[in-house]
């Protein structure tokens, strides 16, 4: 399936000029004419990712969904996981890091997290990902551009150098208004600690409660300099 087609640059800018005024469930229904079954959506099941599970179950149900199982996540994600599957009654493709935490820890150390951050990042998030995205074309993703100054720049679709296949973010233009009126309008299912002050949700070691007036992403390694773990540039 995967022939990794790589548009040029100057078809690339016509179609990201063209999607920019575009709706997300009309950039995912594209992206999915275009590449059929050799796309994927990679979910966190943070706000914006449950938006794109309910655009995805409307407009494209067939398209595979995956999440990165760390090992770590807070005991209401996995929550999540489950509520979200029976709601849209279909399946995510759980990807696991090569090494247990138990290996981890044995090869590393303990709390490699607290140690070494992108190290652990790597082998529970950044590595597992390059495996699964090896066998797409192109994959889906819910980062929105004023989440971070590291994603200001994210087109609607662009070439994902780090990972080598075409990358849509269809909520790229979207706010974070934008997805809890959705969330409200849609009723759609989403992690309970979005309403216990965690706007954005990773491992339950790095991720920390956000205070009024801090950066939504405050809680994010909160104490490192980190403010990415590698899956986006
Ligand atoms: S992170 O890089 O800092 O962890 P963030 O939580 O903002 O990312 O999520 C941004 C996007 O990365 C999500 O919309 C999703 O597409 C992808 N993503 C993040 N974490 C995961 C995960 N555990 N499994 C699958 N995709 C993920």
């Amino acid at each position: 399936m995967t022939d990794k087609k790589r548009w040029s640059d100057e078809e690339l800018q016509l179609w990201a000029y063209r999607l920019e005024g575009q709706s997300p469930e009309e950039i995912i229904a594209w992206a999915v004419e275009q590449y059929g079954t050799d796309i994927v959506f990679a979910s966190s099941f943070g706000a914006e990712d449950v938006v794109v599970i309910d655009m995805i179950a409307k407009v494209a149900p067939q398209t595979p969904v995956f999440y990165l199982d760390t090992n770590k996540h807070f005991p209401e994600t996995y929550e999540t996981i489950e509520r979200v599957a029976k709601h849209y009654n279909r399946d995510f493709i759980k990807v696991l890091p090569k090494l247990t935490l138990e290996e981890q820890a044995e090869q590393f150390g303990d709390e490699l997290w607290k140690t070494a951050p992108n190290q652990c990042c790597n082998i529970r998030k950044v590595e597992p990902l390059t495996d699964i995205l090896s066998q797409y074309s192109s994959w889906i993703t819910g980062i929105r551009r004023d989440q971070a100054p590291t994603r200001a720049n994210a087109k609607k679709i662009e070439w994902d150098e780090k990972f080598g296949l075409m990358k849509f973010n269809p909520l790229a233009g979207w706010t974070s208004e934008d997805v809890w009126a959705y969330i409200k309008a849609n009723n759609v299912p989403y992690n309970p600690l979005h309403d216990n002050h965690y706007p954005s949700i990773g491992c339950d070691v790095c991720t920390r409660q956000v205070m009024p007036g801090e950066d939504p992403r405050a809680g994010r390694w909160s104490g490192h300099e980190k403010t990415e773990c590698g899956l986006h540039k």
